[in-house]
């Protein structure tokens, strides 16, 4: 069988970092509140010159450089992103214009946080089929440019960046030994609408709107949710959950992810978490958090790994990959 590999991975910040206590400066709130409710501590907030194709750009350029590919190599770019250049065209052909990515397939997915799941399932398709040799599947956002900074319950816990991966068709035998991605659930309610949505868009208001949030109650679907779309990738995949090396979930909040860690009997020490630093940078979270755990050195080639993320739709799901 032929398996899309993951062969490079590669992320961008935007230098600006706004601490809980620059918040707390012009918003109600403090940075003990932050921390002890989400685990947040500081965010990453592009420049206003700084569009989210930029972000992705540096994302995709170290990502290629990772997998020692180069842009002329690329034959299909999907960008996951809630926060695009334009209401047209995709943020993906931008990407590829600046990248200088050769004529090829380009596109977005708006699945929200859960967008870089649903993109590497859609990637998945295009490389094991044959239909694509060298996939960069971005995750990109800049979500401080969605926030009502007059309301304390959203403004904080949001922030920019992008990370991407190079997927690349691999042999395999079949087996959960491959390398590759294994599996896949992905899940869509769309009667959750009200819990959290952005309350704009260019055939309703005419604007680009504000996010609006019910977080006590997004919050009490997520761990739920998450749980249940992590078992069924496990189970499609034939692995036990106990032999997941690293667990790399979306960042919304620490506390959702020991949650959903608990529910599932995922050792706590196997979280890689960066929601501290990154804050929640929707569909770039889990590329950003993967990228850090493989510069530091804990995530390494043949790991079993476990990517799940919640976002509005509600949307979720997870997949399960070998390194
Ligand atoms: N600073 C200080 N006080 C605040 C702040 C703030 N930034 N925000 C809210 N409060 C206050 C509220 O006004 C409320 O005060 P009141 O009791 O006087 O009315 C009090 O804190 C409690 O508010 P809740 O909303 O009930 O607080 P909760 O414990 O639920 O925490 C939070 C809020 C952090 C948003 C939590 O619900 C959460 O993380 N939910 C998940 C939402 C999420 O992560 N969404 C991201 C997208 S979906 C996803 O990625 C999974």
């Amino acid at each position: 069988v032929i398996r899309s590999a993951v062969t490079g991975i590669g992320a961008y910040l935007p230098p600006k970092i706004v601490t809980n206590d620059d918040l707390s400066k012009f918003v109600d709130t403090s940075d003990e509140w932050i921390v002890e409710r989400t685990g947040i501590r500081q965010r990453h907030q592009a420049a206003e010159d700084q569009a989210v194709s930029d972000l992705a750009l540096e994302a995709a350029r170290s990502a290629l450089e990772a997998a020692g590919r180069t842009a002329a190599e690329v034959d299909l770019i999907i960008v996951a992103t809630t926060t695009p250049d334009l209401t047209f065209p995709a943020t993906a052909t931008i990407v590829q214009r600046k990248l200088g990515a050769p004529v090829g397939i380009a596109f977005d997915i708006q699945a929200v946080c859960s967008g870089f799941v649903y993109a590497l399932s859609v990637a998945d398709g295009f490389v094991a089929r044959g239909h694509s040799k060298c996939a960069l599947v971005i995750g990109a956002e800049a979500m401080t440019r969605l926030m009502d900074w007059s309301d304390r319950g959203t403004c904080v816990l949001f922030g920019d960046g992008a990370g991407a991966v190079v997927l690349e068709p691999r042999e395999g035998q079949g087996t959960t030994a491959d390398q590759g991605l294994l599996s896949f659930a992905l899940r869509a309610d769309g009667t959750k609408q009200d819990l959290l949505f952005v309350d704009g868009g260019p055939s309703t208001t005419g604007t680009v709107g504000k996010l609006r949030m019910l977080g006590n109650q997004v919050f009490k679907h997520a761990v739920v949710n998450i749980s249940e779309a992590i078992r069924a990738a496990a189970g499609s995949a034939g692995v036990e959950i106990a032999d997941v090396d690293w667990f790399i979930p979306h960042q919304a909040n620490q506390r959702i992810l020991q949650g959903v860690a608990h529910r599932v009997g995922l050792d706590e020490a196997k979280v890689i978490s960066t929601v501290a630093i990154h804050a929640n940078t929707s569909a770039a979270s889990i590329p950003l958090a993967f990228a850090h755990g493989v510069a530091d050195g804990r995530i390494k080639p043949g790991q079993l790994l476990l990517l799940e993320a919640m976002g509005g739709g509600l949307t979720w799901g997870a997949c399960l990959l070998r390194l």
